[in-house]
């Protein structure tokens, strides 16, 4: 049979449906070919060369195996919480709210059998207290798994001593390795040197591969296996389109016409890119592209050195929630934006729009109808208020939503991010102005490793009372 498929469709960014001022002219498009097609095959080069590790994840046999060695000895355990941020989050945040239902933490027939998923990826003092009150009683049917590469950063890890030290109290120190799994670097880092002391079961934050291209690594896999999620399938939907990112031809490859499309709107004052699905289920793959596009592609500098300040914005929307909040900006507003919709042809289900009063026969046109319908009415109507405004947009179209699609759409956007990065000159693969506020943190948290940090640090503690109102 057939599998599903995710499309990539890019008629409404032509000359041809947005005119010469915003749509891009034939011509235009075969400069993007003959600037994009070389960076294609550096990319197939340099993969092969092991340069690029992220795209071997899809055929990565031994973690697969791991990860349901682990899912089958926990088997049993009623709640499932990740604690991570960032790359060591966001991926499976965005995998669970794809492929499980809507009320899966809530409805034990829901989640068949599979216990509850919590992502702690924040440090709010109140919604962590109310948290572990609620975890408090619970503690002996609960897995923690803690996700870190370097286990140094301050959010993980301020989580993970606290959750450590309640199962401590609770059960006892010698119950502390049932109930945690680490997932980390293979030999380095603070993180691997207590899972080694205290014999955690483990597995590996891959080398090279980046924390926001690690969710189809072991880092996105456990949580998704252990909620029932089919990794053999999100792997086979990623080999799947790896063989489309990596055709040379540069009109059949959607990363490099995706990748293309947007350099060439950003040069031209697009600057801001924005995705929406419409569906409930895709809406936390946005958050996991928002942070794949802006920490790959924010750069001061291009890789020779120079100065740029280059970077894309993205920004996160949901159809048909935000018609009713953004919409009106996105047409009317500065021209300044490339959108792109996440579609669904056949959602995995239904519901039938009840019966409209006698009184308001005007509502009769939505009765009867199924709601797919109606999400893709928006979606379509919406499409086509932005070309009557001249506004570029690009759709995604998901067959249907499943883990193989999903598993698709997750490596066609890695790629796309790899091309971009490549048209911009950048180097994708590092974030050098992160790790500046996570020494703040620990600065000001009074390590002593960054004592001359918390020195310079120290004239923004306070605020300045001139200028308090
Ligand atoms: O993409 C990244 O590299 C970051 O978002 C990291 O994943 C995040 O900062 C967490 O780092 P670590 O895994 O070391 O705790």
């Amino acid at each position: 049979m057939e599998k599903p498929q995710v499309k990539f469709y890019y008629k409404n960014v032509t000359e041809e449906v947005l005119g010469k001022e915003h749509g891009i002219t034939k011509e235009q498009f075969k400069e993007l070919e003959k600037k994009t097609t070389p960076l294609i095959h550096q990319l197939n080069t340099e993969r092969k060369a092991g340069k690029v590790k992220y795209r071997d994840l899809p055929y990565q046999t031994d973690t697969v195996a791991q990860v349901k060695k682990i899912v089958a000895q926990i088997k049993g355990c009623e709640n499932f919480v990740v604690l991570g941020i960032g790359g060591s989050a966001l991926g499976n945040i965005a995998l669970q709210t794809a492929l499980n239902p809507y009320m899966y933490n809530l409805d034990e027939k829901q989640r068949k059998g599979s216990p509850r998923l919590f992502v702690l990826d924040n440090v709010d003092p109140v919604q962590m207290k109310s948290f572990f009150d609620w975890l408090g009683d619970k503690l002996d049917k609960t897995i923690i798994n803690v996700i870190s590469k370097s286990g140094r950063t301050a959010e993980t890890a301020s989580q993970f001593m606290t959750v450590c030290e309640l199962i401590e109290n609770k059960l006892g120190k010698d119950k502390l390795k049932d109930h945690v799994v680490a997932t980390t670097d293979l030999k380095a880092g603070t993180l691997r040197k207590i899972t080694d002391q205290f014999g955690f079961r483990n597995l590996e934050v891959p080398d090279g591969v980046g924390g926001r291209f690690s969710v189809l690594s072991a880092v996105g896999l456990l949580s998704a296996a252990v909620c029932g999620i089919d990794i053999d399938e999100l792997l086979a939907g990623a080999a799947d389109m790896d063989k489309k990112v990596s055709i040379t031809d540069f009109y059949k490859n959607p990363a490099a016409v995706n990748a293309a499309i947007n350099w060439h709107y950003y040069n031209r004052g697009k600057k801001i890119s924005v995705m929406m699905p419409y569906s409930y289920s895709l809406k936390d793959l946005s958050d996991w592209y928002r942070q794949l596009w802006a920490e790959s592609l924010g750069k001061t500098k291009d890789i020779s050195g120079n100065d740029i300040f280059v970077g894309p914005t993205p920004v996160k929307a949901l159809g048909a929630t935000d018609q009713h909040s953004q919409v009106q900006l996105y047409r009317e507003g500065p021209n300044d934006k490339l959108f792109t919709f996440l579609s669904v042809e056949q959602f995995s289900d239904d519901v039938i729009i009840g019966k409209s009063p006698d009184i308001a026969p005007e509502l009769a046109v939505l009765s009867g109808h199924k709601m797919s319908k109606l999400i893709n009415a928006e979606k379509t109507g919406t499409e086509y208020a932005f070309i009557a405004s001249k506004r570029p947009s690009l759709t995604v179209a998901f067959d249907n939503v499943c883990a193989y699609t999903i598993g698709q759409f997750i490596y066609l956007f890695e790629a796309t991010t790899s091309i971009a990065g490549m048209l911009f000159n950048i180097n994708t693969y590092d974030q050098p102005a992160v790790e500046l506020g996570k020494d703040a943190t620990l600065a000001l948290m009074g390590s002593k490793d960054y004592a001359q940090l918390a020195e310079k640090i120290k004239p923004f503690k306070e605020m300045d009372s001139n200028f308090i109102i």
